[in-house]
């Protein structure tokens, strides 16, 4: 990997080599995090500085209450991702910041403290699409190269990439309505658990019978995806109890399976359609107990699976700057602008 990249000012070309350390900054929703990267795999500090409290109370993220938050925590993280990997700005190969999607007001924060820094040190500005960060995030410990298969789970997508190359990733496939997280949120939020629920669900799923309902799984075409309907379902399902003590854990259960099994089926035929031998789980909900397992035994049918180690799944800055180091197409202008959706 060696890619050459121009300062801001100077114009002397950079080289990014095994030896780079990116820095990058992420804060596209309610994380502010920074994190210092060698060579694209090995992470020297991370920090996330998370909003999580401060939204519980409204049930889930207030974008101006995130985008003020970020702009207390920026700095603080700054600062201390450089205590922690022990390195002085100047040391710095490039700084990479999210460019989108996320929230506009979060992204405006993060995005010009990168460019400051970039300026201040006169070091290349590496642009980056918050979806390959979460893909990166299996590049971290890893040996991990293209070609393989992504699925990517969060809060605000649900895709199948086709990872070509580092510059070709084609989106084969994709939620229609609901992302995985977004009706992880919502279920939870309607069998009364706190935000965010997915990870609350998630638990009480473990301990739930995944076969105690029949949920319906939708019927769509190819590689794209649909949750709204198992949602609906599920809150036919809790109103059926009518006042009856409803059994949570195996309503969770009965879900959990549901959405793992549909992604499972679409993962597996796109592997065999495209005749790759390896698939990453990426994205907040590459977290879940449930789909990490059924993903983790295509194992025992020959296939590599790689899924992020649990900090890395969830929104981190380690994952923008493994991106920015093995992922061509970023955005190196530092005008660029910052986009609320893909
Ligand atoms: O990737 P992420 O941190 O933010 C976005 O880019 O959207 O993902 C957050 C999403 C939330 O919807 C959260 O409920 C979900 O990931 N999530 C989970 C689990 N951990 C996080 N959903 C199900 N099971 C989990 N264990
Ligand atoms: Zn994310």
């Amino acid at each position: 990997m060696n890619k050459i990249k121009k300062t801001l000012f100077s114009n002397k070309p950079v080289t990014i080599d095994e030896n780079s350390l990116i820095m990058a900054i992420e804060s596209s929703c309610d994380e502010t995090a920074c994190a210092i990267v060698k060579g694209g795999r090995e992470v020297l500090a991370n920090v996330v500085a998370s909003q999580i409290k401060i939204h519980e109370e409204y049930g889930g993220v207030i974008p101006e209450i995130a985008a003020r938050e970020h702009l207390e925590a920026v700095n603080v993280a700054v600062a201390e991702t450089f205590k922690q990997a022990n390195v002085k700005p100047e040391d710095i190969t490039a700084f990479a910041g999210t460019v989108g999607p996320g929230l506009v007001g979060c992204l405006l924060v993060g995005l010009n403290a990168t460019k400051s820094l970039a300026l201040a040190y006169d070091k290349p500005f590496i642009g980056i699409n918050h979806l390959n960060a979460h893909i990166s995030a299996n590049f971290i410990d890893t040996e991990l190269k293209p070609p393989f298969i992504a699925l990517l789970v969060s809060g605000g997508h649900t895709q199948i990439i086709d990872v070509k190359s580092y510059s070709e990733l084609e989106i084969i496939g994709e939620t229609i309505d609901d992302a995985v997280g977004e009706a992880y949120d919502k279920v939870a939020r309607l069998i009364g658990l706190p935000y965010p629920g997915g990870p609350k669900l998630d638990k009480l799923a473990q301990v739930g019978n995944p076969f105690a309902f029949k949920l319906p799984e939708a019927k769509v075409g190819g590689y794209d995806f649909s949750f709204s309907g198992l949602k609906t379902a599920v809150l036919r399902l809790v109103k059926s109890f009518d006042g009856q003590e409803l059994p949570v854990n195996d309503v969770c259960a009965s879900f959990q399976e549901c959405v793992s099994a549909t992604l499972l089926k679409k993962v597996k035929h796109a592997l065999e359609e495209r005749g790759y031998n390896q698939v990453v789980l990426a994205g907040g909900v590459a977290a879940n107990s449930e789909i990490r397992k059924k993903i983790f035994n295509l194992k025992d049918e020959g296939y590599d699976v790689y899924a992020p180690q649990m900090k890395y799944c969830t929104d981190n800055a380690s994952m923008v700057a493994s991106a920015a180091f093995f992922f061509d197409k970023t955005f190196d202008d530092i005008n660029v602008e910052v986009f609320s959706r893909v």
